[in-house]
Formats: C-alpha cells, structure tokens, sequence
C-alpha cells in the first residue's frame, strides 16, 4: 500500500468543491458558486494562442516565462501600479496566481514559521501555507467597516516566528477593498517587524464606484517586501488558460524560479503567447466585462434589500457578494445545504473561507442576469419559509 504523507493527510478538500460537487446529484440547479468570470477570453486572445500553437511556440520557456511576457507584465505593473520592475530578474510566470503564491510561501517559510492571513479569506492560503510547512495565522476583518482589515488585530497577532502576511485586495470573498488608512498601517506593522507582504491583487481591475486600486508595493519603502501576485485568470477571463505571475524583489524571484525549474518548468508557452497578447492589445473586453459585474452587483444588492432577513455590506470589488444570513437563525452549512435541496440554488457556505465566515453565505455574479433573476426568486421563497 503505498503511505499518505501527514503533511498532505492534514489538508482538507475545500467546501466549495464540496456544494459544487454535491450540486451535481440535482436537476435544474442554479450555482453562484464558482470563482471565475462566465466570459470567455476575447478573440484576439485566443487567435494569439492559436497562432502560437500554429507556429510551433510549443516548446519549454524560460523557467522565468517568456521574455516578451515578462516585458509585457513589467509594463502592465507600470500601467496599473506605478511601479517598475526589471523584467528579467523581478518576474517570474507561473501556472496561475496559485503557482506564484506556492512557490513564494515555500520559498520564504522554514518549518512552523507562521503567515498571517485575514478572515474570511480564500482558504487556499491556508492549504498552501500548511503544504509549505508554516503555520497560518488567521484574525478577522471587520464586517461593521465592511470587511476592512483589522490592522491592530494584525499587529497582535505578530510574534517571533511571523514571516509573511498574506494581503487580497479587492477581497474573496466580501468583495471588500482594503481602505488606504489600512494599507499605510499594514504597511508600518511589515515594516516594524520586518516582515514580506505577499499582495494577492488577482481582482484588482474588478473595482466599482470609481475606486482606484493602491498597490502596497507603492508605499514608502514597501517594494522590498512586497511580492505582487497577480494573474489573467479574472482580468482576461482566462482561468483554464493558467498563466500567473509574481514580482518583487530579484533575490526572492530568482529562488522562486529556481524552485518552478523542479516543479513545473514553466507555464505553458502557447498560453503565455496569448498573455502577451491580452496585456498588450485592446482593454476593451477587460471594460465590458466590469460594466457587467457592475450591472449584476447592483441588481444583487437591490434584490438582497428587498428580501427580509438578508442583508449584505456593499462589494467595491470582485464578483462575490457575502450575504449575511443569520437572521434565518440557520448557520451557514445548513442554509447552504437546505438552499440546495429545497430549491436547488447553490451559493458557498461562509465557514468555506474560515470559521469567521459563520453567519455568511457567498454569491458569485459571475452568472448571467436570467440565472440571478430565477436564483433570487428562489431564494426569496426560501426566506420567507424560514421566516414563516
Ligand atoms: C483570491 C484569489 N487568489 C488567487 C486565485 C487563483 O487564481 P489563478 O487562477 O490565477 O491561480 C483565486 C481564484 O479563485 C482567488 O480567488
């Protein structure tokens, strides 16, 4: 037989797998639950892919990614940041946001070291921090500030064997986005203790309401311990097409290269043509695709006003709304589990993204507009039985 690390018996399958996978024994489900536009990548993008494939650009890139790619994202950081980072030894491409993000935890963290993480968070952090060895440290954001970090709650948390913290903003999965007073406090807590920010900024071109995104990088002397995770899984809507990336210091991106040439070599190298492409041409579809979100967010906030017992703090980010459920007097499996079976609507219990998501649900717009009229019929239904 052969034998289960502990490590890897200690990480747990995640819950939005769970309600998805649960969903599949119903007919005429409506799911809200997974995290990923409901677009797909533009044309010009996907004839970029093509091509590449065509003209044999088929071959292992540089461990780093492309060089072009890697011009093109430095680029894209400068656009979108202000920031500059050498293309050839401050970026490294990855398979997604994920990839980047595992190779910088196992990269900066020894045994027990600890990360602290802001709940409720995508729990991803959490696996990957136990996959590396370290310990997560979770505290809660503040759901009366709209799930603004907590910084003081960071700062307590802080002890000798902190190393990293891990920062999502616009946020999965209260769609908050980190206020400036939060960020320039965060920044002096890393900075008092020396500690690497690890800025997960994979949503941070689906912003509403005129919100302008602040990179942490950008902060007095914050580069240098900032690693920018960034993908086009959200922003291009190219999920399966797995191409992230990560920037920041060039001491730490070459050991997190080092460490891709011993898992995955490299992205792929037709998809990294396509990247090229979706950061250097038209940002058109980028726009018509927040426009959605935004249409969608409001006609969610508008539907979740007019259902008694459901509440929700506005989403300045991303594609969640996180509902506050728990004038149901239901906790959030159950209500997830019996919103399923009585009316087949499927949204992801709030204790998926650690257990201060008590009293939540998730609802991912990132669904068209007839699916979200009939899911919040539905829910509305629901409601009112658990009201009656
Ligand atoms: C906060 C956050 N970071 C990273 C990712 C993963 O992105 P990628 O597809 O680039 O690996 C997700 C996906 O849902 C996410 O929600």
């Amino acid at each position: 037989m052969i034998q289960i690390s502990e490590n890897t018996t200690l990480i747990q399958p995640s819950k939005i797998r769970k309600m998805f996978n649960k969903a599949l024994e119903y007919d005429q489900v409506l799911s809200f639950t997974l995290g990923e536009p409901d677009f797909t990548a533009s044309e010009n993008v996907v004839e970029a892919g093509c091509r590449a494939i065509r003209e044999g650009q088929t071959k292992y890139s540089a461990n780093a990614g492309l060089l072009p790619l890697r011009e093109a994202i430095s680029g894209y950081l400068k656009r979108t940041e202000g920031q500059e980072y050498d293309p050839v030894s401050q970026i490294v491409v990855t398979p997604g946001a994920m990839g980047a993000l595992y190779l910088a935890l196992k990269t900066i963290l020894n045994p027990g070291d600890e990360v602290i993480v802001s709940e409720p968070c995508w729990t991803n952090y959490i696996q990957q921090i136990q996959m590396c060895g370290g310990t997560a440290v979770s505290v809660q954001t503040d759901p009366k500030r709209g799930f603004d970090l907590d910084v003081e709650a960071i700062r307590s948390a802080v002890t000798d064997r902190t190393r990293a913290i891990i920062l999502n903003s616009p946020c999965n999965p209260t769609g908050a986005v980190a206020s400036r007073e939060a960020l320039d406090a965060l920044a002096q807590v890393a900075k008092e203790f020396d500690l690497a920010v690890l800025a997960d900024e994979v949503y941070k071109h689906i912003l509403f309401d005129g919100a302008e995104y602040t990179s942490l990088a950008s902060l007095p002397g914050m580069a240098e311990r900032t690693l920018v995770i960034d993908s086009l899984s959200k922003t291009y809507a190219m999920t399966g097409w797995r191409v992230g990336f990560a920037a920041g210091p060039a001491e730490v991106i070459s050991q997190m290269t080092k460490l891709q040439e011993n898992t995955s070599a490299c992205a792929s190298t037709p998809c990294q043509c396509a990247a090229i492409e979706a950061l250097n041409g038209p940002q058109t579809h980028l726009e018509h695709m927040r426009e959605q979100y935004r249409i969608r967010r409001d006609y969610v906030l508008e539907r979740i006003a007019s259902i008694p017992g459901l509440s929700c703090s506005k989403p300045q980010g991303t594609f969640y709304a996180f509902l506050d459920i728990r004038q149901s007097g239901l906790d959030s499996e159950t209500f997830a589990m019996r919103l399923l079976e009585e009316e087949q609507v499927v949204l992801v219990p709030g204790t998926a993204f650690g257990e201060f998501g008590e009293g939540y649900v998730r609802l991912s717009y990132a669904a068209s507009m007839e699916s979200l009229e009939q899911g919040f019929d539905r829910i509305a239904a629901f409601m009112e039985r658990c009201h009656g």
